[in-house]
C-alpha cells in the first residue's frame, strides 16, 4: 500500500493478529462443542477459500463441496454457523483496527480528515469563505437523521450485544490470559446463541431497538455537536476541533441536530402500525427521554458538591434550593445539590404526568411537574450562571452545559416521529369520507382537476367531515385514529414531537389535498379562507416517472392559493422526500441516481421561483442499489443549491449500529454529516461552470436513457425473467427471516413491480450479483463512447464531476463485492434452465462492460485501487462468505425439488437457508 508508515503497517499486522485470535478461538469452540468431524470440514473448507481469495487458487475443491453436501443437516447448520461466526468476528477485528487508526491519527496530530470541523473550516478557508457566511449557514442549520425500521438489520440485539463484548475485548489492546478467557467466553455464548429471531419483531420490539442507539450514544453526542456548531457561530478560530467549548451564551437557541425516527410512524404497508402503536411510540421515546434526564440530574447532583461556606452562589440558585424541599441536615450547606434534588423530584413528576412513568429512583421530596422542557431548562441555566459568577467556568462547561443542550436537543419528547401513508389509502379514506358526509358519492371517480377542486372548497370550509352518527368505514376510521393520537401529542409535548407526514408513492397534487383534509379532521389543519398546517405536508416521489414529474408537480402547488396558505403557516418551507430504492428497482442504477439528481436540481428552480425554500428527504438504504454509499461523498456529490443548510436523511437497519453503535462512530458520522451539509451549502461542489453542466447534463440524459432501455428490457420485458429471479434467488426464504414487524410484501402479486424494494435488494446480494448496483450503466456508456473523443470527455468529466464520480465509485464498490462464479452456481436453482441460461449470460455479460467501463472512465487498473481498506476487508471476509453460498445453494435445492425427506427434515433445511441468508447479510455488511 503506498504511503503506508511503520505504524500503520504496525496497526494491519495487528488486525491480521486479531482476525487469527478471534479465528483460533472459535476453531476451539467448535471443535469443543461441535466435535472433530465438523471442525474437520469448516477447517478444509475454510483453508481452500482463504487460499482462493489470498492467493488466487482454485477455490472450494469439488469433493469439498461434495463432503458438504453430503454431510448431515446439523452438521451443514454447525458449519454455516461457524462461517457466519468468522464473518462476524473478522468484522469486529476490522472495526476495532478502524478505531485504533482514527486514535492513532488523533494522538499523532494528524491533519483533520475529510468530515470532520477541522476539515470543514480549512476547506471553506482555502475557498476564501468569511465568518459572517458561516455564521450565517450555521444560523440556519438543519440537520436531521430519521432512524427507520426498515428490515435489513439481520443481527439480533442479543448477537449485537455479544459482539460489542467482543469489540471491547479487542479494543483494549490487552492480550492477557484473563482477556483471552473472557473472549473465548463470548464466542462460547455466540455459539450457543440462536442468531435466528425465534418470532417476528413486533414495532414495540423495533422501538426498543432503536431507542438503545440514545443510550448507547445519541444522548451523549448529539447535545455535544450541536453545542460544537453554536461555538461555530461564535469563533473564528481555523480549527473547528480547537474551538472553544461554548459558555451559557453561545448554546445556541435551536438544535441545528435533530434526531427523527420513523419506528411506530411509519404505516405505509404495515398494518401493525395503529392508533395505538403510535401513541406508545411517542410515550416510550418520551420515557427514555426522561430516564435518560434523570440519570445525568442525579448524576450532576452528586457531582455539584460545592459548599456554601466556600463559594457564594447567586440569589436565583439560593431560590431554588430552598425551594427544592430538600431539608437534608446533610446537605443543608451545598445549594447546588439541594437546587438539583428539587429538580430532579420535579421532573419525576413530570415523566409521571407527561407518560404516567417513574423512571430511575424515586425523589425523597415531591414536588410539581414542570410544564414543559423550558422550564428545567431554565432552572439548569440558572445552576450554570451560578457557577460562572464564582469563577468556576469550567464546572459549569463541562457538566453543565451539555445537559442544558440536551434539554435544548431532546425536550420531554426525545426525537420527532414522522407519520408516513401511502397516497392510495389517503385517497380511500377521504374518499369513504366525502361520501359519509355525502358531500361527494364517488369521489375517486373525479379527474384531477375535478378532485383539487372539491379538496379544495374543503380546506377553504372550517366545516367538519366527519359525522358522529355516520362510520367512516374501517381504513378512514384507523387513519383519523392516528392523526387524533398526532394531534393530542402536539398539545401535551409541543410541535417538536410530530411535524412531517409523508406521503408516500405521490404523483399528484391531489395526493396532497387530501393528506391535508385528514389532517383537517384531526386539528392539525384549520380551515378557512386562509388554512393552515400544524404538519409539513411531504411528498414522496419515488419512481422513475413521478420523479420525472416532481418539479411540475410542486409548481402546480406553490402557485395553488389554498396550498400556499398551507405552506406559509408552514413558514414557507417546503419539505420533499426522493425514494431512492424504489426509483432504482423502478429504472436501474444510473437513471435512478440520475433522475434523482434532475429531480433535486428542478425542485430547486421551481421552489426559488416561487419564493419557497427547500428541504430535501433523502430516503436511502445502506446498500448501493438503494441510495447506500458514503454519506459524507453522498452529501457533497448533490447538486448545486439542493443542500441550502438543511437536510433530512433516513438512517435505517444494519446503518444504525454502524453508525451509531458507540459515542466515537456517532460523533464521527454525525460530524460528517454535519460538515457535509455546510460545505455543500457554502462551496461550489459542483466545480463546473454553466457550460461544462449544460453538457454534463445532455450526456447524463443521454447515458441515462440507454441504461434504462437495458435496465427495462431485462427486467421488466424479459419472458421468464420473474420466474428466473424468483428461483434462482431466495426471495421468498427471505420474507420468512422475522426481521421486521412489516410484511415483506405489499400485496400477494409476483410481480416486480409489487415487490417491496428491500427483498429485491436483499435477494440479489444474497446471490452476490448485486445487480441493482450496476446493470444498464456498462450498455449505457458502450453505446454512447463510441469514439475515443467521448471516452475522454467521460473521463475528463469524471475527473471533475462530484456527481459521476460518487456515481461511479459506490458502482466500483459493488463489483468488487459482487462475483459471478459464485453467482452462476444459483443458476442450477433455475426453474427453466435455458431461460436461465440465456438471462444469466445477459446479465455476466453487462457484467463485464460494467467493470471494463468503471476502470475506462476512471482511469483507475482496479475496482478498488483507490480504496486499499475495502479491498484489504474483503479480502479478509470474503473467504468466510463463499461457503455459505456454495450450502445455500445446495439447500435450497433441496427445497425446491422436494428432496429434504420428513417435514422435520425439511425444517432443519429450512433453518439452515435461514441462517445461510444471516451469515451472508452479516458478513456483506450492507446487504438488503
Ligand atoms: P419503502 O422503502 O418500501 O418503505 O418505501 C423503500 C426502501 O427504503 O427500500
Amino acid at each position: 500500500m503506498a504511503g503506508v508508515t511503520p505504524t500503520e503497517r504496525e496497526q494491519d499486522h495487528q488486525l491480521t493478529e486479531d482476525i487469527r485470535l478471534v479465528g483460533s478461538i472459535l476453531g476451539d469452540v467448535i471443535r469443543d462443542q461441535a466435535g472433530d468431524d465438523v471442525f474437520d470440514l469448516v477447517e478444509t473448507v475454510r483453508r481452500q477459500s482463504v487460499a482462493h481469495r489470498r492467493e488466487g487458487d482454485e477455490g472450494i475443491a469439488p469433493e469439498t463441496v461434495a463432503a458438504l453436501a453430503a454431510s448431515p443437516p446439523d452438521h451443514q447448520i454447525s458449519v454455516i454457523k461457524a462461517f457466519d461466526l468468522f464473518a462476524l468476528l473478522a468484522n469486529v477485528a476490522e472495526d476495532v483496527h478502524h478505531a485504533r487508526r482514527r486514535r492513532h491519527h488523533r494522538s499523532a496530530g494528524s491533519p483533520p480528515q475529510p468530515g470532520t470541523f477541522g476539515h470543514m473550516r480549512g476547506r471553506l478557508a482555502a475557498a476564501g469563505v468569511d465568518d459572517a457566511r458561516l455564521r450565517a449557514v450555521v444560523a440556519e442549520l438543519e440537520v436531521s437523521p430519521v432512524i427507520t425500521a426498515h428490515p435489513t438489520e439481520v443481527r439480533r440485539k442479543t448477537v449485537l450485544d455479544l459482539t460489542r463484548r467482543v469489540s471491547d475485548a479487542l479494543g483494549s489492546g490487552d492480550r492477557s490470559p484473563s482477556t483471552i478467557a473472557g473472549l473465548r467466553l463470548t464466542v462460547q455464548l455466540l455459539w450457543h446463541t440462536d442468531l435466528l429471531r425465534a418470532s417476528k419483531l413486533r414495532v414495540a420490539d423495533e422501538i426498543n431497538e432503536a431507542l438503545g442507539y440514545y443510550r448507547r450514544s445519541l444522548f451523549e453526542v448529539v447535545p455535544a455537536i450541536n453545542q460544537r456548531i453554536a461555538s461555530m457561530a461564535h469563533s473564528s478560530a481555523e480549527d473547528g476541533n480547537a474551538l472553544a467549548p461554548p459558555g451559557n451564551d453561545a448554546i445556541a437557541e435551536r438544535s441545528p441536530l435533530r434526531m427523527g425516527s420513523w419506528i411506530g410512524g411509519d404505516r405505509d404497508g404495515n398494518p401493525f402500525v395503529t392508533a395505538d402503536v403510535v401513541a406508545s411510540a411517542i410515550d416510550q421515546n418520551a420515557a427514555m427521554a426522561f430516564e435518560l434526564l434523570l440519570e445525568q440530574l442525579a448524576q450532576l447532583s452528586l457531582e455539584l458538591s460545592l459548599s456554601a461556606q466556600i463559594v457564594s452562589p447567586t440569589d436565583a440558585l439560593v431560590a431554588l434550593a430552598d425551594a427544592s424541599g430538600d431539608d437534608s441536615p446533610f446537605r443543608a450547606e451545598e445549594p447546588y445539590r439541594r437546587a438539583l434534588r428539587g429538580m430532579y423530584a420535579r421532573l419525576t413528576a413530570s415523566a409521571q404526568a407527561f407518560v404516567g412513568v417513574v423512571p430511575g429512583v424515586a425523589p425523597r421530596v415531591e414536588r410539581s411537574a414542570y410544564s414543559g422542557p423550558a422550564e428545567l431548562e431554565h432552572d439548569l441555566r440558572i445552576v450554570a450562571h451560578s457557577l460562572r459568577t464564582h469563577g468556576c467556568h469550567e464546572i459549569a462547561e463541562v457538566l453543565v452545559d451539555p445537559l442544558v443542550s440536551a434539554v435544548r436537543t431532546f425536550g420531554f419528547h426525545l426525537c420527532t416521529l414522522d407519520l408516513r401513508q401511502n397516497s392510495a389509502v389517503l385517497e380511500r379514506a377521504v374518499a369513504d369520507l366525502l361520501a359519509g358526509a355525502e358531500v361527494h358519492p364517488d369521489y375517486r371517480s373525479l379527474d384531477e382537476t375535478e378532485r383539487c377542486e372539491l379538496l379544495a372548497t374543503e380546506l377553504r370550509s372550517p366545516r367538519l367531515l366527519r359525522i358522529p352518527s355516520a362510520d367512516p368505514g374501517d381504513e378512514a376510521a384507523s387513519e383519523l385514529a392516528i392523526l387524533d393520537v398526532a394531534r393530542r401529542a402536539i398539545d401535551r409535548f409541543g410541535d417538536r414531537v410530530v411535524r412531517h407526514h409523508i406521503i408516500s408513492a405521490t404523483s399528484s397534487v391531489s395526493d396532497l389535498f387530501e393528506l391535508a383534509v385528514l389532517l383537517k379532521e384531526a386539528g392539525l389543519v384549520r380551515g378557512g379562507a386562509e388554512p393552515s398546517s400544524m404538519l409539513d405536508l411531504i411528498p414522496l416521489f419515488e419512481t422513475i416517472e413521478d420523479l420525472g414529474h416532481a418539479a411540475a408537480t410542486m409548481r402546480t402547488l406553490f402557485q395553488h392559493p389554498v396550498y400556499r396558505s398551507l405552506l406559509a403557516s408552514r413558514g414557507g418551507r417546503q419539505e420533499v422526500m426522493i425514494g431512492y430504492s424504489d426509483s432504482n428497482k423502478d429504472g436501474g442504477y444510473l437513471t435512478s441516481t440520475w433522475s434523482l439528481y434532475r429531480a433535486e436540481s428542478q425542485l430547486v428552480e421551481a421552489a426559488q421561483a416561487h419564493g419557497v425554500a427547500l428541504r430535501l428527504f433523502h430516503g436511502r438504504g445502506g446498500t448501493v442499489g438503494r441510495g447506500g454509499g458514503p454519506g459524507y461523498e453522498a452529501i457533497l456529490a448533490q447538486p448545486p443549491g439542493t443542500v441550502q443548510g438543511a437536510i433530512r436523511v433516513t438512517e435505517q437497519g444494519e446503518m444504525v449500529a454502524a453508525k451509531f453503535g458507540d459515542p466515537d462512530l456517532a460523533r464521527r458520522n454525525l460530524e460528517a454529516m454535519v460538515s457535509a451539509t455546510i460545505e455543500a451549502s457554502v462551496l461550489d461542489a459542483d466545480g463546473l461552470d454553466d457550460e461544462q453542466r449544460a453538457r454534463a447534463e445532455s450526456i447524463m440524459d443521454e447515458l441515462s436513457e440507454l441504461a434504462h432501455r437495458e435496465y427495462r428490457s431485462l427486467v421488466y420485458e424479459t419472458d421468464g425473467f420473474v420466474d428466473f429471479f424468483r428461483s434462482i434467488t431466495p426471495i421468498d426464504e427471505i420474507a420468512k427471516l422475522n426481521i421486521g414487524s412489516r410484511p415483506a410484501s405489499r400485496t400477494a402479486s409476483r410481480r416486480i413491480e409489487d415487490l417491496r424494494a428491500i427483498p429485491w435488494v436483499f435477494s440479489w446480494s444474497q446471490t452476490r450479483i448485486m445487480l441493482p448496483g450496476w446493470y444498464g450503466t456498462g450498455t449505457a456508456f458502450e453505446h454512447w463512447a463510441t469514439t475515443p473523443e467521448r471516452v475522454r470527455e467521460l473521463s475528463d468529466l469524471h475527473a471533475h464531476w462530484p456527481a459521476l464520480r460518487a456515481l461511479l465509485s459506490n458502482m466500483r464498490m459493488v463489483l468488487a463485492k459482487s462475483d459471478l462464479s459464485i453467482a452462476e452456481r444459483y443458476l442450477a436453482l433455475a426453474s427453466d434452465p435455458d431461460v436461465g441460461t440465456t438471462i444469466f449470460e445477459r446479465i455476466r455479460t453487462e457484467h463485464e462492460r460494467c467493470v471494463r467501463w468503471a476502470l475506462e472512465v476512471s482511469g483507475l487498473p482496479t475496482l478498488l485501487a483507490d480504496n486499499p481498506l475495502l479491498e484489504r476487508s474483503i479480502r479478509n471476509r470474503f473467504p468466510y462468505l463463499d461457503p455459505m453460498n456454495l450450502l445455500q445453494v445446495e439447500l435450497l435445492r433441496r427445497l425446491r425439488h422436494d428432496e429434504t425427506g420428513e417435514p422435520a427434515a425439511a425444517e432443519v433445511t429450512v433453518r439452515a437457508i435461514k441462517l445461510s441468508l444471516n451469515g451472508l447479510a452479516t458478513g456483506l455488511r450492507n446487504s438488503g
